[in-house]
């Protein structure tokens, strides 16, 4: 595994493989991997030549500095994972590389979808995500992209990015890795504590009462249901519960005929904050 520390290095690497027609599937990360990633990793490897995987916690998607300080940094048994991974190539740029003096975000317009769920929670957190995705994709300019569904609101953003800025690459949805007992798995996870890890799974288990529910209750009913049932749980703080349209993200009153939708939720285990989202399925 080759790996690379400048834009510099990095591109004249690409230059010279895509010079020998070789395919080049993009995984970009934060770190602190696991199952999750390695799967998008595999996805990679199936349809492209060469993978590269980028580790980069980035600034300016944090709208907190405590969450931003606290996020697990696991460079050197990452490193070791992706080696025994199908990773051809890790990016591991410091913030100077990727935002020399200025740490701050593009302004984009993602027709709306930018203003639900996360982007109500988390002021400017989708300007960072989109900006320093972009930035990698200009710097690595690959074939195909890989994000997990767990974020499936940053997995749109980046299809509207990509569509907006007409870039030629392929954004790949990748389905959402679970624990054995269904909780999504996630970086922060290694952060939870004993009795907030034993409490996590509750939400997902919730998320499939909720699935069973669509079929036959209204969404305002089961939207008061999944708040009342996090009331009762100690352990879990619910920030919100939303069933939306899976295109445009608008909250759902009436289930239309021919229309997909989810359901999507954002939890505080502590301070520790875990989102999952399920498909929902319409009769
Ligand atoms: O999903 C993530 O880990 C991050 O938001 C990403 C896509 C790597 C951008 O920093």
């Amino acid at each position: 595994m080759e790996i690379f520390n400048t834009k510099q290095e990095i591109k004249s690497y690409l230059t010279t493989q895509k010079k020998k027609n070789k395919t080049i599937g993009f995984v970009p990360t934060m770190g602190a991997l696991h199952e999750g990633h390695l799967s998008l990793i595999k996805q990679a490897k199936k349809k492209n030549d060469i993978v590269v995987v980028s580790i980069f916690i980035n600034p300016t998607q944090f709208d907190n500095n405590k969450d931003l300080e606290k996020y697990p940094k696991k460079i050197e048994s990452d490193t070791r994972l992706l080696a025994n991974s199908s990773c051809d190539v890790l990016f591991y740029p410091s913030v100077k590389e990727m935002y020399n003096t200025k740490v701050s975000s593009e302004k984009f317009d993602f027709e709306g979808i930018e203003h639900q769920m996360e982007g109500k929670f988390r002021q400017g957190h989708f300007n960072g995500v989109a900006t320093i995705v972009k930035t990698f994709f200009e710097i690595i300019r690959p074939n195909s992209a890989y994000f997990g569904e767990k974020d499936f609101q940053q997995l749109l953003i980046i299809k509207k990015m990509v569509k907006n800025h007409r870039l030629k690459i392929k954004i790949k949805g990748c389905p959402i890795f679970r624990e054995k007992d269904g909780l999504a798995m996630s970086s922060r996870n290694t952060r939870l504590s004993k009795e907030h890890r034993v409490s996590a799974p509750f939400i997902y288990k919730t998320l499939k009462q909720v699935r069973k529910k669509f079929n036959t209750e209204n969404t305002l009913k089961i939207t008061e249901w999944v708040e009342q049932e996090f009331k009762k749980n100690t352990f879990l703080n619910l920030e919100y519960f939303t069933i939306a349209d899976e295109k445009t993200l608008e909250i759902v009153k009436n289930k239309e005929f021919n229309k997909n939708y989810r359901a999507f939720i954002a939890v505080f285990a502590g301070e520790i904050r875990l989102i999952d989202t399920i498909r929902l399925k319409n009769l």
